[in-house]
C-alpha cells in the first residue's frame, strides 16, 4: 500500500465541501484528515460525517498537506494561517488570491504546468476557477501556434462568489417569482433574472480585480507575459458552471479541424462541438465533472490566425477543489 498523508481541509463553504468530495473520490491516500473553519461542529456530506474544529496555529502539527478553502473578509485565512502551518512543515495548497502572483509561490494547473510545483518552498497557489478552465483549453493552442491575443468574457456562475451568494441568487429567485423585491447583500446588485459585468473591485484602467486575475494569471501559468489578454468577468444567474466566449489570434494560421483534434487529445477537456445536432457544452452539462468543456470552436471570418471557442467548467471543481487535490497528487 502506497504511503498515507495526514491532509488538513481549511474552510466548509462552496469550495471546502468540494475538496472533500473530491479526496474521496478520487480516493486520495489520507492518514488522518482534519477539518477546520472559523467554529466547531459536525456537518455532513453526501452521508458522510466530518468533525469541524476551530482553526488555530496548533492544530496543524502533523499535518503533511492543507488545501486552503477559508475566506477571512477581503482575504484568504491563508494570509494568518499559512505561515503557522509551513513552521509545522505543512504544504499549504492555497486557493484564496493572496499568493498567486508572489513569484516565490508557483501557481499550477496540473494539465498545464505540473513541473512548476518542484520550485515551492512550502506554498502552492491555486489559480482562479475562469483562469484555469481557460488555461487548460489555451496552453495545446499556444504550444502549438502561439497565442497573440486573447479577448475573453467569463460568464460566471453565482457559487463562485461562495457558499452566501449561491444562496442569494436561489432565495432571491424565489422573492422575486413570490412578488417581494430583491435585497442584494452577498453581490453588489440583483443577481436574480439579471446579469451584471461586476466581479471584484473596479480598478487600473476601469478593470475588475477578477478581470486583471485572468490576465496576470494566465500571463504566470503559461509563462509568458507578451500575450496580450483582456477580460470581461459577468455575473450570470447560474449556480455552479462558469461559460467563457474566447476569443483567440494565435501567431500562426490555424486550421480549425486541427484545433478541434488537439483539443480533444489534451488532457483535462471534452470536446462537445456539434451544433448541427444541437450539441454544445452549457453551464449544466460542466457543474458536477471533472472535465473542461470546449465547443463553439470556429474560425475568425476574417482572420486565417484566430478563433473563437466556447469553455465551460465547474468552478467549484476545476476552478477550485478539482485542482488542489490534483496538486496535491502531484506533491
Ligand atoms: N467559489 C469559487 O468558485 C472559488 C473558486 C476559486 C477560489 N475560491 C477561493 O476559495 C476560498 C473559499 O471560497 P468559498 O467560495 O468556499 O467561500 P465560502 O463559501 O464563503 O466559505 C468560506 C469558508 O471559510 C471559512 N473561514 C472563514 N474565515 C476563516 C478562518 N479565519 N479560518 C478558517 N476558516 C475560515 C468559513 O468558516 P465558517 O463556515 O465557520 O464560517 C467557511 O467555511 C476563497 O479564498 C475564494 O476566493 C473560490
Amino acid at each position: 500500500m502506497g504511503k498515507k498523508h495526514n491532509v488538513a481541509v481549511v474552510g466548509v463553504g462552496a469550495v471546502g465541501i468540494e475538496m472533500l468530495r473530491c479526496l474521496k473520490q478520487r480516493n486520495f491516500p489520507v492518514g488522518d484528515l482534519k477539518v477546520f473553519a472559523r467554529s466547531a461542529r459536525e456537518i455532513d456530506v453526501d452521508g458522510d460525517k466530518y468533525s469541524v474544529e476551530a482553526i488555530s496555529p496548533e492544530g496543524f502539527e502533523g499535518i503533511n498537506i492543507a488545501l486552503f478553502a477559508g475566506t477571512e473578509g477581503e482575504k484568504g485565512a491563508a494570509v494568518t494561517y499559512a505561515p503557522e502551518a509551513i513552521k509545522r512543515g505543512v504544504v499549504v495548497i492555497d486557493n484564496g488570491a493572496d499568493f498567486r502572483l508572489d513569484p516565490e509561490v508557483p501557481l499550477v494547473v496540473p494539465e498545464v504546468n505540473p513541473e512548476d510545483v518542484k520550485q515551492h518552498n512550502g506554498l502552492i497557489a491555486n489559480p482562479n476557477c475562469a483562469t484555469i478552465q481557460m488555461v487548460v483549453a489555451l496552453a495545446p493552442i499556444h504550444k502549438k501556434v502561439g497565442l497573440k491575443r486573447v479577448i475573453v468574457s467569463s460568464y460566471q456562475a453565482a457559487s463562485g462568489a461562495g457558499r452566501a451568494a449561491a444562496d442569494e441568487l436561489l432565495s432571491q429567485s424565489k422573492d422575486i417569482l413570490e412578488g417581494r423585491e430583491a435585497h442584494p447583500k452577498a453581490m453588489p446588485k440583483q443577481i436574480a433574472f439579471n446579469v451584471f459585468p461586476h466581479i471584484g473591485g473596479f480598478g487600473e484602467l476601469g478593470y475588475t480585480s477578477e478581470e486583471w486575475k485572468t490576465v496576470r494569471e494566465t500571463h504566470k501559468i503559461l509563462h509568458d507575459d507578451t500575450i496580450k489578454i483582456s477580460a470581461t468577468t459577468v455575473r450570470v444567474p447560474v449556480v455552479t458552471g462558469h461559460s467563457e466566449s474566447v476569443y483567440i489570434r494565435c501567431k500562426h494560421k490555424i486550421k480549425i479541424d486541427d484545433i478541434r483534434k488537439l483539443l480533444k487529445e489534451s488532457p483535462g477537456i471534452k470536446v462537445i462541438d456539434d451544433p448541427s445536432k444541437g450539441l454544445y457544452p452549457t453551464a449544466i452539462d460542466g457543474a458536477g465533472i471533472d472535465d473542461v468543456l470546449v465547443g463553439r470552436i470556429r474560425q475568425d471570418a476574417f482572420n486565417d490566425n484566430a478563433l473563437w471557442l466556447w469553455i465551460v467548467s465547474d468552478n467549484l471543481r476545476k476552478g477550485a477543489a478539482l485542482n488542489a487535490v490534483q496538486i496535491a497528487e502531484l506533491l
